[in-house]
């Protein structure tokens, strides 16, 4: 409503969002564990004068900047364009909350993409210390990089003392910050040791060498793994209580953090087992399952941690519908077509006989249309309060589908009080006559009944049944 609004089909935009984040996640965490890996392992291979392992590096590293710096930079601008279109407000706010954050993370990223030229081109062409010292640079960089980040988007999953004072080191060092940080930093290496054992598996023909390569690989690999889950066991403690509800209230969410726990189970035994204690088993298929089971840990992990945000976007500043928690109240007495600068706009173009000189709009006129202009009224409402989370008709957690054989007095509660249906829904912010369009438009999509399921509709008229639920 505060920004005009982007419809993306059956996915939803921040669906978008989270696959083109989880594409870039995959390969950013990579980024600095990488670079961890490849400036200690060339200055082990330089001090021990291992030339086949530093050729092997050598290689490994082209293959590093390329996929980093092109792949890792292509889908770092797809998530600002992503999220531009689709969460204008929590965008707005994160960069006007972190203006100098953000600054500050273009200038390490800035000092990453040099380093990492330099230390590939310049290969030969530099003192093997001052290679090595680039090397470092560039991992230092990258980590920092990732720690700056890490600040800003653990903020959105708990913003600490930020909403009262909007203080930028209460926001940076939110209670998610040092969490989130340990378990990146562990992830980044575990991702890295991952990849280079299926750069390796594909690309090494001699056994005696890729035995050594994968050996040491697993090494930082095992050392991550501790730290996701020292940091994943802190991450659950520093939850705010609606996300720790969340995590184990939604069906969808348990099944993920299954996938997160089996699939670290066996990355941790497959890399302890195959590549840590006998190298000689790692072979292309088995370099690219190992893979696949990071991938799939990783990018669940990434959908749970966006996931138990709701109903916030930015936690107790942002609803996952656009609106400021501050503002509902507002909203409730002015109206929701009426308070956003987008849908005003659009209701005064479409029927001007409703809005008043004033910009207010006028209720009973709203009440009087035509049925069909009120279900199209009825649908921006949702687009703009609902779409979000849920598609229309069909498409990902379709509301025709959720509230299929809903009666309207279920639809009305379901309006009036989404909090209260599911606490992880941002409450209704707009005033009772559009709460009747959104009814209606709801009770037009929605399936029916499913035939030949017994109805209960002897229970319809008991007195006083929501007697004991009221007093909760
Ligand atoms: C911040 C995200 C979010 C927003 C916004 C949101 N919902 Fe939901 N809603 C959910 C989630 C999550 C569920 C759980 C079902 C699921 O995961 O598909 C849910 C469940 C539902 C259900 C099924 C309830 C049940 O318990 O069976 C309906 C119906 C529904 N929502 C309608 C709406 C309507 C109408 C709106 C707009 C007024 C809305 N939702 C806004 C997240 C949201």
């Amino acid at each position: 409503m505060h920004y005009p609004w982007w419809h993306v089909p059956l996915l939803t935009a921040p669906m978008l969002i989270a696959i083109v984040s989880v594409a870039h996640v995959y390969v950013s965490m990579y980024a600095v564990g990488g670079g961890l890996f490849l400036a200690a392992e060339t200055q082990h291979a330089r001090r021990t004068g291992d030339r086949a392992y530093l050729a092997y590096l050598r290689d490994h590293a082209k293959f590093f900047i390329l996929l980093t710096v092109v792949y890792g930079a292509i889908t770092g601008v797809g998530i600002w364009w992503t999220i531009g279109l689709a969460s204008p407000l929590a965008t707005e706010t994160l960069i006007h909350a972190f203006v100098f954050g953000w600054a500050i993370e273009y200038v390490f990223f800035a000092v990453e993409l040099a380093a990492a030229f330099v230390f590939y081109y310049y290969w030969d062409r530099l003192a093997p210390r001052t290679h090595v010292r680039i090397g470092w640079i560039y991992a230092g960089a990258a980590w920092i990089s990732l720690v700056l980040i890490t600040g800003i988007t653990a903020f959105m999953l708990n913003s600490g003392r930020w909403p009262q004072t909007h203080a930028f080191w209460d926001g940076f060092f939110n209670p998610q910050f040092l969490p989130q940080t340990l378990a990146r930093t562990g992830g980044a290496l575990l991702l890295a040791s991952l990849y280079v054992n299926l750069h390796a598996a594909l690309r090494i023909r001699e056994p005696g060498l890729l035995a050594v390569v994968a050996r040491r690989a697993a090494r930082p690999g095992l050392l991550g793994a501790a730290l996701v889950a020292l940091g994943s066991l802190w991450w659950y403690a520093a939850l705010p209580a609606s996300a720790r509800l969340a995590l184990v209230g939604a069906a969808a969410l348990n099944i993920l953090v299954m996938v997160v726990l089996g699939a670290s189970g066996v990355v941790l035994a497959m890399l302890y087992l195959g590549p840590y204690r006998r190298p000689g088993w790692v072979t292309p298929g088995f370099a690219i399952l190992l893979f696949c089971f990071g991938l799939a840990g990783v990018g669940a992990g990434e959908f749970v941690r966006e996931a138990v945000r709701k109903p916030f976007i930015i936690h107790d500043v942002i609803y996952g519908n656009q609106i400021w928690k501050d503002e509902v109240e507002s909203l409730r007495g002015r109206g929701y077509l009426a308070g956003g600068v987008w849908t005003r706009a659009w209701l005064a173009a479409r029927h001007p006989e409703v809005v008043t000189p004033g910009g207010a709009v006028d209720e009973s006129a709203l009440a009087a249309l035509p049925a069909e202009a009120r279900l199209r009224i009825g649908e921006v409402l949702f687009e703009h309060h609902c779409n979000d989370c849920h598609a229309a008709r069909a498409g990902l957690s379709a509301v025709a589908h959720l509230a299929g054989g809903w009666t309207d007095e279920m639809l009305r509660q379901l309006v009036l009080h989404p909090e209260r249906v599911q606490f992880f829904m941002p409450p209704w912010a707009g005033t009772l006559a559009e709460a009747r369009l959104l009814q209606e438009y709801l009770g037009s999509i929605a399936e029916p009944f499913p035939a030949g399921l017994p109805r209960g509709d002897q229970f319809k008229a008991e007195p006083g049944a929501g007697g004991r639920a009221d007093a909760r």
